[in-house]
């Protein structure tokens, strides 16, 4: 059995925390369900993701903290809640879908719309890469945003990923084919970005 296929410890033992300038990541627990269910729902953050759907259904939150508390934090799997520091409720998610096996992964991640534009989605992707690299030991980190979705574009470009490709009309998002547009860094890449010290 590989490490992938293995399956996740029920305690995951260490929970881990990421922590930035203004934010605090810490893996979705119960008692989030509420707050995503809020800022879920709107139809701004689902227009450019591809898991979110919209309307979002009346236990979408529960089900998610469920599915998320099923996952081994200390794998990467689960995803983050991006908190403010000093405040108690998410202002949005981030998280990894690691493949071991490969040493990659890709990043996801969205901000309530209340809170955009002030840098959040960066920062906590950049701790995220963090940990992706360091904690993870992972060689490359993916992403993808929909062609009418250029402020996250905007965002990897911030994180120093590179531009690899467009798969055309790939995502059929309320009726309209989007491109999706890849963007990828590899750890050599985020090493020099970073001068992360890697032992
Ligand atoms: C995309 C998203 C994550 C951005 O979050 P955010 O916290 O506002 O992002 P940041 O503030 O860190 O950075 C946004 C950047 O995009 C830029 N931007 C905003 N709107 C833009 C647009 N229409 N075109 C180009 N750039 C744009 C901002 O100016 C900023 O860049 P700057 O710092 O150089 O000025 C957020 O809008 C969101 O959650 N959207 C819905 C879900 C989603 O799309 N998730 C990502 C799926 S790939």
């Amino acid at each position: 059995m590989t490490a992938d296929s293995a399956p996740p410890p029920k305690d995951g033992g260490r929970r881990p925390q990421l922590e930035t300038a203004r934010l605090i990541l810490r893996p979705v627990q119960e008692g989030d369900a509420e707050r995503i269910q809020e800022l879920a729902s709107a139809r701004e953050v689902a227009a450019t993701t591809l898991r979110i759907p919209h309307p979002y259904p009346a236990d979408g939150g529960i089900e998610f903290v469920k599915m998320c508390l099923s996952l081994d934090p200390a794998r990467g799997e689960c995803p983050f809640a991006i908190v403010p520091r000093g405040s108690e409720g998410l202002i949005g998610l981030c998280g990894l879908e690691p493949e071991f096996t490969h040493r990659q992964s890709e990043m996801g991640y969205w901000i309530g719309v209340p809170y955009w534009g002030q840098g959040y989605a960066t920062e906590a992707a950049a701790a995220l890469l963090r940990f992706a690299f360091l904690d993870l030991d992972l060689h490359r980190v993916h992403a993808a945003y929909f062609s009418n979705n250029p402020a996250s574009g905007r965002v990897m470009e911030k994180l120093g990923m590179r531009f690899e490709g467009i798969y055309r009309e790939h995502i059929l998002k309320y009726g309209e084919f989007l491109d999706l547009h890849v963007y990828a860094i590899l750890r050599r890449e985020w090493q020099e970005r970073t001068r992360g010290n890697l032992e």
